[in-house]
């Protein structure tokens, strides 16, 4: 099986074996099966956020769990349900049309509700730990289903027990989202600070938010459907005050965010930018031309050449700022 469409960068790799899941008994069928139960798995959900290198020796487990549904209207929240296999960015806009606000900062970000925890995806000053109730997981040795608690799951910057502990041990079938009452908009990222001055619109509904995240997103990030991609290539480093002070001292322009515990986050698009590789290219591989940390296939690229192209990026960025950026899709 190729799986060339099942990557958002588009990359070419072959699979001996890939088996669509719907539901939780779909794994236990696999686990019991006499050839496929012993091979080892790999879990793929929408394949927004893996850099495809080699085959795939595992059994491809494609998650294709659906559903939808809102499960409890407490007093102080909203309870509402996906399946692994929804497609994050129509999962979010559908809670916006029922009424359900809560994800409007993460819309449009590509990807399943599956993998959403894994990386504990985030944008516009809203991750997804800070509205997950709960991941409902099968146990890939025992076949077990079980709930994972959101204090359970580890999470941190595109962090969590999914990427970690348990990265490739279960599968993740639902999610739940707690969605609180009474919503309160956030606006504080400066994207959004403009998109209020631009319109005069201060206190903007769900839906308005909705609408601003999807034209920012669309401005500057590239449609994976045009171009292949996985988002953010690299994760904004974060380092200690000294560091930043220092490198302020040598680069009075670097972005930097303060961060709650006295470090400081840097834009890693800025670094790169700022070591002249937005637009360029190493063979089929790319750095798009309206943010720098995000890597594209130009066309016809294989692994490697992103594997280059991210290779030559770390070391220009550590030899002019000292930094070590770290790839943030998992590189297989
Ligand atoms: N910048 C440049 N040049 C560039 C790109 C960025 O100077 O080529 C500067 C920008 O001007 C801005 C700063 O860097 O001052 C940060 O850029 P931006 O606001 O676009 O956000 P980001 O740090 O590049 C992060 C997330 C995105 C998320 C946005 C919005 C990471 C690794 N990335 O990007 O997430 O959508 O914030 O919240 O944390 C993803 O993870 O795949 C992803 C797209």
């Amino acid at each position: 099986v190729s799986l060339k469409p099942y990557n958002t960068f588009g990359l070419p790799a072959m699979a001996q074996t890939l088996v669509r899941i719907t539901s939780d008994a779909d794994v236990r069928r696999v686990l019991d099966h006499p050839e496929l139960g012993r091979t080892p798995k790999f879990v793929l959900g929408g394949g927004s956020n893996i850099v495809l290198t080699r085959d795939v020796a595992q059994v491809v487990l494609k998650v294709e769990v659906q559903g939808r549904r809102l499960v409890e209207a407490r007093d102080d929240a909203w309870i509402v349900e996906a399946g692994a296999g929804e497609t994050w960015p129509d999962f979010v806009a559908w809670t916006i049309e029922q009424g359900l606000p809560g994800l409007e900062n993460l819309a449009l970000i590509p990807g399943t509700v599956g993998a959403a925890p894994v990386q504990n995806i985030g944008a516009y000053g809203v991750e997804l730990k800070d509205r997950c109730h709960a991941v409902d997981v099968v146990d890939l040795v025992t076949g077990r289903s079980v709930t994972l608690d959101a204090s359970l799951c580890r999470f941190g910057y595109r962090d969590s027990i999914f990427k970690q502990g348990l990265a490739g041990k279960s599968l993740i079938t639902r999610v739940r989202f707690r969605l609180p009452k009474p919503w309160q908009p956030v606006l504080g990222y400066l994207d959004l600070e403009r998109k209020i001055a631009e319109t005069g619109i201060a206190a903007p509904t769900a839906a308005q938010v909705h609408d601003w995240v999807c034209s920012i997103r669309r401005a500057k990030l590239p449609d994976p459907l045009v171009i292949g991609n996985a988002g953010s290539f690299f994760k904004n480093p974060v380092v200690t005050e000294d560091q930043c002070r220092d490198i302020i001292g040598r680069d009075p322009e670097i972005v930097h965010y303060p961060m709650p515990d006295g470090s400081f986050k840097l834009a890693a698009g800025w670094l790169i930018d700022a070591c002249g590789w937005k637009g360029k290219s190493i063979g089929r591989a790319g750095v798009y031309e309206k943010q720098a940390l995000v890597l594209v296939n130009r066309g016809g690229a294989i692994g490697a050449e992103v594997v280059t192209l991210a290779r030559a990026i770390q070391e220009s960025v550590y030899g002019r700022f000292g930094i070590r950026l770290e790839p943030e899709p998992v590189v297989v």
